[in-house]
């Protein structure tokens, strides 16, 4: 799970990056909103994602986690779309923002219900990090 989340969210930072580059290089703003999200919620949140699940490989062997997985996967690309074809004026696309959006709101919860549900049996002391010599 972990090495497939940091290839998808690589490929957001190549998006979110050539997104800024050309806003910067033509003086058009009008995608800000969309290059802010796919750095953002693409990038950063797919990284850490990655991240968790590589320090606590428990969390990632959930039928919950498979199931977000997927949420947050398809719900990114169909929210970030509709937001992008949304600010060039084509309002016909709000539903794929509206839905993508619920999408990425519901992952969200799941995330968080799968780190509690994976980790409920774990204490601080049980953290990788805790362990190591950096930690005292
Ligand atoms: C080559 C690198 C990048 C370039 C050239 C770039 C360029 C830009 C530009 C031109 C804007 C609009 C500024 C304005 O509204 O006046 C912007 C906004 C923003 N960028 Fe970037 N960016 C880069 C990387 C990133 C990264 C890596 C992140 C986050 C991980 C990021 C997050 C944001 C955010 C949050 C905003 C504000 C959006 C808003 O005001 O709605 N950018 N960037």
């Amino acid at each position: 799970m972990a090495i497939r989340l940091i290839k998808i969210a690589v490929v957001y930072l190549v998006i979110g990056l050539t997104l800024g580059v050309g806003m910067g290089m033509t003086h058009n703003f009008l995608f800000r909103s969309v290059h802010a999200h796919v750095n953002l919620i693409g990038w950063a949140s797919l990284a850490l994602a990655a991240l968790v699940f590589h320090v606590f490989p428990e969390t990632a062997r959930t039928r919950l986690a498979t199931i977000w997985f997927w949420t947050y996967n398809v719900s990114v690309p169909v929210g970030l779309g509709g937001l992008a074809l949304v600010m060039a004026g084509q309002k016909w696309a709000e539903p794929a923002l509206i839905v993508g959006q619920l999408g990425i709101w519901a992952a969200g919860l799941m995330f968080a219900v799968n780190i509690f549900w994976a980790l409920r049996s774990k204490s601080v002391e049980d953290a990788p990090m805790a362990r190591s010599p950096a930690a005292v």
